[in-house]
């Protein structure tokens, strides 16, 4: 039996994160990692455990995890599973656990799917990237909490040695449900 890795991802940043992630899990585990858009047919049966991560765009994570988690969540809550969340919000490690990050908090309390872990991770300003309203966007934000408000810059915010511990908990959890 494998694990899978679903991730939602707009600019790549969640996609490198759930990558990273697979990596680490295949050192024990099966494992196969897939966009949670082309998600329609997966069968979770096949699988003995699965991680599902989504990006925060405009207050809101993608609306394929809300309806990925909404159809599967009977079979999500019989199996190991964990989610992580990235934006930007949680490049201040004061609002980087589930319960200060404030779109984290507010999926977990109104979704029935009850993951046994969960993270937060921060992700990247990548302003050269951005489409003009987007980066015009962005920049206000930063510029009223206190980011980065050059638009010529790329910062990577993510905790990578966050990210491999968070996978290294998930392999004790996926193999302590296998026993
Ligand atoms: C158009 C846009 C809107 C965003 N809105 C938010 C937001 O509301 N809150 C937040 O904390 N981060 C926000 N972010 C930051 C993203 O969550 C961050 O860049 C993340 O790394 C994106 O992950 P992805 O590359 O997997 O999509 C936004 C980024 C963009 C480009």
């Amino acid at each position: 039996m494998k694990t899978l890795v679903l991730y939602s991802s707009h600019d790549g940043q969640t996609k490198a994160i759930a990558s990273s992630i697979a990596s680490t899990l295949s050192e024990t585990l099966e494992c196969d990692v897939m966009d949670l858009a082309l998600s329609m047919d997966i069968n979770l049966a096949n699988y003995q455990s699965v991680v599902i991560g989504a990006s925060v765009r405009y207050g809101h994570f993608q609306r394929s995890l809300y309806k990925f988690t909404k159809q599967n969540v009977a079979q999500l809550n019989t199996m190991p599973s964990a989610f992580f969340a990235v934006n930007l919000t949680a490049r201040k490690p004061e609002k980087r656990t589930p319960q200060t990050n404030a779109y984290t908090r507010k999926f977990l309390l109104a979704t029935p799917w009850q993951p046994k872990q969960c993270a937060v991770f921060a992700g990247a300003l990548r302003y050269p990237r951005y489409g003009w309203l987007d980066k015009a966007m962005i920049k206000l934000i930063m510029k009223m909490t206190g980011g980065e408000t050059d638009t010529s810059k790329e910062v990577e915010y993510t905790d990578w040695q966050d990210v491999t511990r968070f996978a290294k908990d998930f392999v004790r959890l996926s193999s302590s449900a296998a026993r």
